[in-house]
C-alpha cells in the first residue's frame, strides 16, 4: 500500500475534547482503494472519535486527514460533497441512525438528494433494497416495522446508495442479536467483494475482523500501537497490548 495513494489516511491526527487529556496522539493509518482494515481496541480507545475526524465530521487538532492524496477540507463544499460519495458511514446503533419519520425508501435515497445525486431515486432504492435481501414493498413502510438486523440491511443500502468507494463502519453488528449478526457481517463481504468497496471496519469482535479485514490496526488508549496484515496480528501480535486483548477473546477466531 506505499506505492498507491490511500483513499483516505489519517497522518499523525491528535485530538481531544476540549481540556481533557487528549483522545487520539499521533494516530496514522491508511486505507486504500478496495482494501479493508479492521480497528480494535477496548472501549474508550478512541475508536469513535477517529471514525469521525476520518469522516470530516470532527477537525483533528493536530495532523490531517487525506482523502484521495488532498487534505480533507470540511470548508469546501465542493470537495465535501466528492468525499461524501465516496466515503460512507455505516453506524452502530440502527434504531438511532434511521429517521423514525421517514420512510425507509426516503432514507435510502436522502444520500442521493443531498449529494445531488442525479437519476432514478425510486428505481435505485428498489435496486438498493434487492441487493440487501429487502422486498420491494420496504420503501413504503417506516423503520419501526423492521428488525434490528433488517434495520442495519437499510442503513447499508442507505450508506451504498451514492457508490462510494469506502465504507466507514462503527461496530456495524453489535447492536444486533448474535443470531443476525453473522448474516449481516456476510451482506457486507459480499457487497465488498463484487463491487470492489474498501472497508474501515471498527470493531472489539476479533472474529469478525478476521473474517472481513485483510489488515488490522490496533488502537490502544487512543495511539496505534500495532498494524498489520490480520493474519499475521493474530497468530503473532508484537505488542503486549494486543496480546492481552486476544487473550480476552474467549477463543481464538479460525485464521
Ligand atoms: N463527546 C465527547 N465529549 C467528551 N469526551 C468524549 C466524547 N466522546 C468520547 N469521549 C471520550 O473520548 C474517549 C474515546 O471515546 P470513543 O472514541 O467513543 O472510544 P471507543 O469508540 O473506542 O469506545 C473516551 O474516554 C470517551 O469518554
Ligand atoms: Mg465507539
Amino acid at each position: 500500500m506505499t506505492d498507491i495513494t490511500p483513499l483516505l489516511a489519517a497522518e499523525g491526527v491528535g485530538f481531544g475534547y476540549g481540556r481533557s487529556r487528549p483522545v487520539l496522539a499521533d494516530v496514522s493509518l491508511a486505507v486504500g482503494p478496495g482494501a479493508s482494515l479492521g480497528l480494535v481496541g477496548e472501549s474508550g480507545a478512541g475508536k469513535t472519535t477517529l471514525l469521525r475526524l476520518l469522516l470530516g465530521l470532527s477537525l483533528p487538532t493536530a495532523g490531517e486527514v487525506r482523502f484521495d492524496g488532498d487534505r480533507l477540507d470540511v470548508r469546501d463544499r465542493r470537495s465535501m460533497r466528492r468525499f461524501r460519495r465516496a466515503v460512507q458511514p455505516v453506524y452502530q446503533d440502527p434504531f438511532s441512525s434511521l429517521d423514525p419519520r421517514m420512510t425507509v425508501g426516503r432514507s435510502i435515497a436522502e444520500p442521493l438528494r443531498s449529494l445531488q445525486i442525479e437519476g432514478d431515486h425510486r428505481a435505485r432504492v428498489a435496486e438498493l433494497l434487492a441487493a440487501v435481501g429487502l422486498a420491494p414493498d420496504a420503501a413504503d413502510r417506516y423503520p419501526d416495522a423492521f428488525s434490528g438486523g433488517q434495520r442495519q440491511r437499510i442503513a447499508i443500502a442507505r450508506a451504498l446508495a451514492p457508490r462510494p468507494r469506502l465504507l466507514l463502519a462503527d461496530e456495524p453488528v453489535s447492536a444486533l442479536d448474535t443470531s443476525v449478526r453473522m448474516t449481516v457481517i456476510e451482506l457486507l463481504q459480499r457487497l465488498a467483494r463484487e463491487q470492489g468497496i474498501g472497508f474501515l471496519l471498527v470493531s472489539h469482535d476479533l472474529t469478525i475482523v478476521s473474517a472481513l479485514c485483510e489488515r488490522m490496526a490496533v488502537l490502544e488508549a487512543g495511539r496505534i500501537v500495532e498494524e498489520g496484515a490480520t493474519r499475521s496480528v493474530l497468530t503473532a501480535p508484537a505488542h503486549p497490548y494486543t496480546r492481552r486483548l486476544l487473550a480476552s477473546v474467549p477463543r481464538l477466531p479460525a485464521v
